[in-house]
């Protein structure tokens, strides 16, 4: 188990953290061998289920005919609302969201029933014979519909500063406009499942791909009229979650121990893609009013943003993923005098939910497309009107919700990726190279990044471990945090390897389970190696202790003076083996095993005034893009891209550059190709890949250098880390701005282009057009 290469370095160097090590199960992901919830030996007698879902968008369910389902080979049973023991329901905070529709069916895609068979299969094909028969309800589709129709899921939400309307009298200058930014689908690669698995006495074991194990317990239970003692869930790994598997696999855990309680039979609910885009949510598609007041050198004095999303039929996280946006509508942008509104529209479409960046991404987008319009109005180059907008290290330092920035680098980081990319000297040849042609334009931006890393909602920012050392001197670790390709169980092996002074071969991480640690909050807002870290570290902290009380007991000398080093323990000039020494202290009955908590300290937050302190400390990056456009065809490619990303004392650069990497081309997706379309009767006509575009190996840039910014956080987070899994998914922004750019070089830098995200190749000739003809009436 030793580390060959350890013993060369002496005691102050070694450690476990900070080091590039590989994914803990990347060679299982490379050959095929690691278990995702579908590859998990099935016990004998499994049945599997299929959802009936929605024809309708809105409408009242009069009757439904299942002789033809009931009919098919291989059925075992039909289970509908009625069937339901327990609640009917899998909201995760108002209780809205039915797991089968009773009576009212709210989007096309909701399930109205299940259907148990012997195979996947037979049960899909037998689900698509139910005869429903309805009574059509009027629809709302569109975020602005729902406006228009004051139908939300929500109160409205409001955050304000200063004296917006009387800085606006001020203001010599405004840009007042709207914006439209598309969802998008997760799209993680293994989709939704959960497998059921009766157990005695009222027992319920759920397999499920999911990042919160705890809320699917309670789900469950609720579901079967439990309690949560009886309800067991794990999860050994998911395929991807990014926040598609944080409440949304409530549906698919209910419905299969629903159906494995009915028929004390394993049952296995797994969707097909198609299923899956059709149930489940997606991140919320965003519209906004905007107007803001600024000066003649483009310093903003007064802002005012109405946000409108997209929640679906029901609440599900709609009403944090609005607060996110509302705390990240500044980025990094002091306004002193602000008006910030959000509402969630209620449509019949899928609950849209959790999606990497949680509402963040919606909020920040706005200012930094305004922002933009400043520049392009001022003649400016958009990167000085960020810099002079950008929160000071002293004044100017507090957030619209009152949290001062303590831990500002976003003027270092930014100044240090200028010169790396050298933004100047490319912004010049640009201009040249745009001047000599008229059909392909080229366009930059640069766009910054602060991002808040806790839960707002203060209770959830908790974490729970239990680390055992066996005789053997081997460990095992479970923690609360689920491992989704982040890489959180690597961070945390490396944190419970370097407390423990022994080399990462050593330890191994459970599957996540709700028996081992209970009460775990979801892998969410880039929380996991920060919460999980810290509970792990505690727990291999009390271990060690009593292991270095035990040495000094031995070997003499003071407790404080053992190290734990190298796979070595150090104490009073003896070196004795880890495992030596472990095997020793069982024999003197010393406990080897040891539990962890954690909870994050100096948070607050008043949801009713919207202020407080709800972030830990904030991550910081930056991005520079470089595009080109065919202005006679909308095709694009970018050319260039150059990231630099705050993972202050970084656990494991490796992992943490490969996130920012994915983030980046994730979130341009989001931006450019991924495009969520419903038809007029509110069907999503996107529902595969074969008409829903997620960027390709190809769609990544030949020259893409991310890189990490030399920093260590103020606060103090686990060993001085920064979060990394969500805020890198804001750094496309410079994407999105550069084909702004690219596009406003039409009009000579004159015109505003009006682009709407996904800025697809029809929206960008839409957004060429408009400044053709805007140029066309200038010269009229
Ligand atoms: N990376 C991979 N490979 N797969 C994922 O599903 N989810 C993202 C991000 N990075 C995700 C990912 C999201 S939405 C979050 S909140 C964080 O990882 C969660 O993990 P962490 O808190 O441990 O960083
Ligand atoms: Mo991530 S959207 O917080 O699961």
């Amino acid at each position: 188990m030793n580390d060959a290469g350890s013993p060369a370095l002496t005691k102050a160097e070694w450690k476990q953290v900070g080091l590039g090590k590989a994914h803990e199960s990347a060679r299982l992901h490379v050959l095929g061998q690691a278990d995702y919830t579908d590859d998990i030996a099935e016990v004998r007698g499994t049945l599997h289920a299929a959802l009936g879902l929605s024809g309708k968008a809105h409408a009242r369910i009069l009757d439904i005919d299942f002789t033809d389902v009931l009919a098919s080979r291989g059925v075992r049973a039909v289970l509908t609302a009625k069937d339901i023991p327990g609640t009917n329901d899998c909201g995760p905070i108002i209780h809205d969201d039915p797991i089968l529709a009773d009576g009212l069916v709210q989007y096309i895609g909701q399930p109205i029933f299940v259907v148990v068979a012997d195979s996947h299969d037979l049960a899909r094909r037998a689900a698509k014979k139910a005869k429903v028969s309805y009574e059509e309800l009027p629809a709302i589709l569109t975020p602005q519909a729902a406006r228009a129709a004051g139908s939300y899921v929500l109160p409205p939400m409001r955050l304000t500063r200063g004296d917006a309307e009387t800085a606006f009298e001020r203001a010599p200058l405004r840009v007042k406009g709207e914006l439209y930014v598309g969802g998008q689908e997760q799209f993680y690669l293994e989709g939704q499942i959960s497998y059921a698995i009766p157990q005695e006495n009222d027992g319920m074991l759920v397999l499920c791909s999911t990042q919160h194990p705890s809320e699917m317990q309670h789900v469950v239970a609720h579901a079967l009229g439990l309690h949560s003692h009886n309800v067991v869930v794990e999860c050994r790994r998911m395929g991807g979650g990014f926040g598609g598997k944080e409440s949304q696999s409530a549906l698919w855990a209910a419905a299969a121990s629903i159906a494995a309680k009915r028929l004390g039979r394993a049952v296995k609910l797994r969707a097909d893609r198609d299923d899956d885009m059709m149930v489940t949510g997606k991140r919320h598609c965003f519209h906004y009013l905007y107007e803001v007041g600024y000066d003649d050198a483009g310093r903003i004095l007064a802002a005012k943003v109405d946000m409108v999303s997209r929640a679906g039929y029901s609440a599900d996280l709609s009403g944090p993923v609005a607060t996110r946006a509302i705390c990240h509508f500044d980025n990094t942008y002091y306004l002193s005098d602000c008006d910030i509104r959000a509402v969630a529209g209620k449509t019949n479409t899928q609950s849209n939910t959790a999606f990497r960046g949680f509402g963040g991404p919606q909020g920040a987008i706005a200012i930094e497309y305004i922002i933009d319009e400043i520049a392009r109005n001022l003649g400016k180059d958009a990167l000085d009107i960020r810099k002079l907008n950008f929160y000071d290290k002293i004044d100017r330092n507090v957030t619209p919700y009152g949290q001062p920035v303590v831990d500002n680098v976003i003027h270092e980081l930014v100044g240090e990726l200028e010169q790396t990319s050298e933004y100047r000297a490319r912004r010049q040849a640009i201009q040249a190279y745009n001047a000599t042609s008229p059909v392909l334009k080229k366009g930059l931006a640069l766009t910054p990044v602060k991002f808040g890393i806790a839960f707002n909602v203060t209770h959830l920012n908790q974490a729970g471990a239990l680390v055992h050392v066996y005789v053997d001197g081997s460990i095992l670790v479970n923690h609360g945090g689920t491992e989704m390709g982040q890489g959180v169980n690597t961070k945390v092996m490396q944190v419970v390897a370097h407390e423990l002074g022994v080399d990462l071969t050593r330890v191994r991480i459970a599957a996540t389970n709700t028996s081992k640690v209970a009460n775990t909050s979801a892998t969410a807002a880039s929380t996991g190696a920060d919460l999980n870290g810290k509970a792990a570290q505690d727990a291999a902290r009390q271990i060690r202790d009593r292991l270095a009380a035990f040495a000094a007991k031995q070997y003499g000398g003071a407790v404080e003076d053992v190290r734990f080093v190298a796979d070595t323990v150090f104490a009073n000039g003896h070196e004795v083996p880890f495992g030596e020494l472990v095997a020793k202290a069982y024999l003197s009955r010393v406990q080897l095993w040891s539990d962890g908590f954690y909870a994050t300290p100096n948070l607050h937050w008043d949801p009713k005034t919207m202020t407080g302190n709800p972030f830990f400390y904030f991550a910081y990056g930056a991005a520079v893009a470089e595009v080109v456009i065919d202005t006679l065809t909308g095709e694009w490619k970018l050319l260039r891209a150059d990231a630099l990303y705050d993972a202050g004392n970084s656990l494991n650069p490796a992992i943490d550059i490969g996130q920012v990497e994915g983030a980046f081309i994730q979130g341009m997706g989001w931006l450019t190709t991924e495009e969520l379309w419903w038809n007029a009767q509110g069907k999503l006509m996107t529902h595969a890949p074969s008409t829903y575009k997620i960027p390709g190996v190809s769609d990544c840039p030949d020259a893409f250098t991310v890189k990490l910014f030399n920093n260590r956080n103020v606060a103090d987070s686990i060993h001085r880390s920064k979060a990394v899994g969500e805020p890198p998914l804001l750094l496309p922004f410079s994407v999105f701005l550069a084909l702004r750019d690219a596009i406003s070089a039409v009009g000579d830098h004159k015109v505003n282009p009006p682009l709407r995200a996904p800025a697809t190749s029809e929206a960008i000739l839409d957004a060429v057009s408009f400044v053709e003809q805007a140029v066309r009436e200038k010269a009229a």
